[in-house]
């Protein structure tokens, strides 16, 4: 059995926080962040707003666009560091909020790795025979977990949905593969500090001494992306017999301008098969390849039997790749 991505979907706060914005709440500039990063502004949840809002409607667009009902489903695998609650899952929220009565529904933490990762659990699913119809769902609200006072981290991300619809196939364009790796080794460069069994929200210090918030060690972080991002796109390439030159677009992880091309260079991949939209998102994790994907999907830009490269770098470590056949 194929899998084949049917449907895709994303859905992002209607809010915008630009970088000319962001100089007026802290010590930073619009130039300071372009030149290192590349992102120009980036989306900002309202109040009453939540990770399962944009979860749902991204999913309802993926299912418009795949033409099945929420009935449909079988499994929703949703990945998130951003969830509405610690428990139960956000996708059994937006298993609610859909109306997808007959799907096993379950959270995803693999940080900016969630979607990749998610991808591989249903293509597993699908093609044991265990799932026919599957909502996987990359959202996030990071600007919750963010300290809006640590310009170092503050700057670089943004809140957003992708989904995408997956189906068993008999047909040849599909998911040709994908590949997940973890390095826990260095769990703390990247991690929010609180909110866990660690450092509980119900303890004041927590908030006090601001360890609720995402800490991350950029410098490292940054070399650790590019070799995880490299090592995953280069085995996904290895286990199709495909080069560089086979990929049509490669939709990687929206971190940062920098790790993108350096990505890129390594791999001898040319800046117009790369597909960019973090200038307008910043990082928004989980989301950035779905709602890249469809952004790409709905622009025109994925034709059939294009070969489309995904890849993703997250904290934990977490990376990975997805190759498809579109
Ligand atoms: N505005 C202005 N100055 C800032 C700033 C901001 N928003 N954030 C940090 N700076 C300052 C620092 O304080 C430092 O000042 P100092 O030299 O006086 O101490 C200076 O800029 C340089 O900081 P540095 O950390 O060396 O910058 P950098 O070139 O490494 O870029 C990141 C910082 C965070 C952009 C970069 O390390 C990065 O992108 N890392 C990867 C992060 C990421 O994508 N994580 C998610 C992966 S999934």
């Amino acid at each position: 059995m194929n899998v084949r991505i049917t449907g895709t979907g994303s859905a992002l706060p209607g809010k915008i926080l630009t970088n000319a914005e962001l100089e007026q709440l802290i010590d930073t500039t619009d130039e300071w962040i372009t030149t290192r990063t590349g992102i120009k502004e980036r989306r900002i949840a309202a109040d009453g707003e939540y990770t399962s809002t944009f979860a749902a409607e991204a999913a309802r667009r993926a299912l418009a666009m795949a033409g099945i009902q929420p009935e449909e489903l079988d499994l929703i695998i949703l990945g998130t560091v951003t969830p509405d609650f610690p428990f139960p899952s956000t996708a059994c929220i937006v298993q609610d909020l859909l109306g997808a009565t007959n799907a096993t529904a379950f959270d995803l933490s693999a940080a900016c790795s969630g979607f990749i990762f998610g991808l591989s659990i249903a293509e597993k699913y699908i093609r044991t025979g265990a799932a026919r119809k599957v909502l996987v769902i990359g959202a996030e609200i990071l600007s919750r977990i963010v300290d809006w006072e640590d310009r170092n981290t503050c700057v670089l991300f943004g809140d957003g949905a992708g989904a995408v619809i997956l189906e068993g196939s008999e047909g040849d364009h599909s998911l040709l593969s994908t590949h997940t790796f973890s390095n826990g080794e260095y769990w703390n460069l990247l991690y929010q500090q609180g909110s866990g069994s660690r450092n509980p929200a119900t303890d004041s210090r927590t908030l006090d001494e601001r360890r609720i918030y995402l800490a991350m060690a950029g410098n490292d972080v940054f070399k650790h992306a590019v070799r995880g991002m490299e090592e995953a796109a280069v085995k996904a390439l290895d286990a199709n017999g495909l080069t560089s030159s086979d990929i049509s677009l490669m939709i990687p992880h929206q971190a940062n301008r920098r790790i993108i091309d350096a990505t890129a260079k390594r791999l001898g991949v040319d800046s117009d098969r790369v597909f960019v939209n973090l200038h307008h998102y910043g990082n928004t994790s989980s989301a950035s390849i779905p709602i890249a994907l469809d952004e790409a999907n709905r622009q025109g830009t994925l034709k059939p039997a294009n070969k489309i490269l995904l890849v993703a770098f997250g904290g934990g470590f977490t990376y990975g790749s997805a190759l498809i056949d579109w």
